[in-house]
């Protein structure tokens, strides 16, 4: 279960705004189910749902009627409506009926928001201008969740974690904490930040794992995290897709979800897959969550002291407070590659 931490309308102010760009907000069957979907992100409430043609709106959770919450309400031939009166609003979030009155003021609508479906995840789009997209600003498509090659039903856990994102992408760049926390030594550990992706690779030795460990990950936005890995487990090669994605509830809370897909070992039974990726995925999450510990109750530092053989923990928030400003004002060297090896056993 998940702690529910309270919000109220509020919009995106100077103080504080929400990271621009694409945010999970889950696995996106998980919203074709017929009901009303409360998200509680960005400050604000919103309300997801799916359509009579299974199309899945996200709007404003909110009626622009007199304010009650639109997720309370019901969803009837694939509108919502609004439990206070009864206005019912279609997927565009347009007022489609006013049980009361035939004029409907065309002020009468809740806003849309933009989503997105790539990967069997359900994508939100945050831009506090109010602009889509610019190109190439998309969630990559990972061929193997279409693959019968590989178990690509994501397994997935949700967590709120309360403090604020920043400490999450920090992991990014963190080379020297896989030894004591994950009691993984790195062989090799480089970042690369372009434009809105940011990379690691890492090549380590993994004592959960099993052995060699190669790593390739990469941050697309502000927000989304996957890594494709390789590691020696009981004597085999896994190769897996582990998937790191948060969305913000407040300033200083978010939603996080940690997903794996594993390769299936050719030869094997459905059932001696599906045993081996439960057991990986087991595995994977431990390691995760010695993470999560350490997230829970560290305190934000704006000027970290750092050592010879740390990472570029400034380069990486360097990159990442891109998605806090608009977008003009990005600096054009953001958008250029930067490659900064923190460590390598060859040299
Ligand atoms: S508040 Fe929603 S219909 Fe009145
Ligand atoms: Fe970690």
């Amino acid at each position: 279960m998940t702690k529910m931490i309270d919000v109220k309308p509020a919009t995106q102010t100077a103080e504080y705004r929400y990271a621009r760009g694409w945010h999970c907000v889950g696995e996106a069957q998980d919203f074709r189910d017929g009901k009303l979907h409360a998200l509680n992100i960005f400050g604000t409430r919103l309300v997801a749902f799916a359509d009579d043609n299974d199309e899945i709106s996200v709007l404003d959770g909110f009626c622009p009627h007199m304010g009650a919450d639109l997720s309370e309400g019901e969803l009837v031939e694939g509108r919502v409506v609004c439990h206070f009166h009864h206005w019912a609003f279609d997927a565009s979030g347009r007022c489609t009926d006013i049980p009361y009155c035939k004029r409907i003021s065309p002020k009468a609508k809740t806003r849309r928001w933009m989503t997105c479906e790539v990967n069997k995840l359900l994508f939100v789009w945050n831009n506090p201008e109010g602009k889509p997209p610019g190109e190439g600003i998309e969630i990559p498509y990972f061929p193997e969740i279409d693959s019968d090659e590989w178990d690509n039903d994501w397994h997935m856990d949700l967590m709120v974690i309360e403090t604020n994102p920043r400490e999450l992408v920090d992991n990014l760049s963190d080379a020297q904490h896989f030894g004591p926390v994950h009691g993984a030594p790195m062989t090799y550990f480089a970042n690369v930040f372009e434009g809105h992706i940011g990379h690691q690779i890492f090549h380590g030795d993994s004592g959960r794992l099993g052995g060699d460990l190669i790593a390739d990950s990469a941050y697309y936005g502000p927000a989304t995290h996957f890594t494709r890995m390789k590691a020696e487990y009981e004597g085999m090669t896994i190769e897996s897709i582990l998937l790191n994605c948060h969305v913000p509830i407040t300033p200083d809370s978010f939603e996080l979800r940690f997903g794996v897909l594993v390769k299936k070992i050719p030869g094997w039974t459905e059932e001696q897959n599906r045993e081996l990726a439960l057991e990986y995925v087991r595995n994977n999450r431990d390691s995760f969550y010695q993470d999560v510990d350490i997230w829970k109750s560290k305190a934000r530092v704006d000027n970290p002291v750092l050592a010879e053989g740390d990472g570029p923990i400034y380069q990486l928030r360097e990159w990442y407070s891109q998605f806090f400003m608009d977008e003009e004002k990005v600096p054009a060297k953001l958008k250029e590659r930067q490659e900064i090896v923190t460590f390598d056993s060859r040299r």
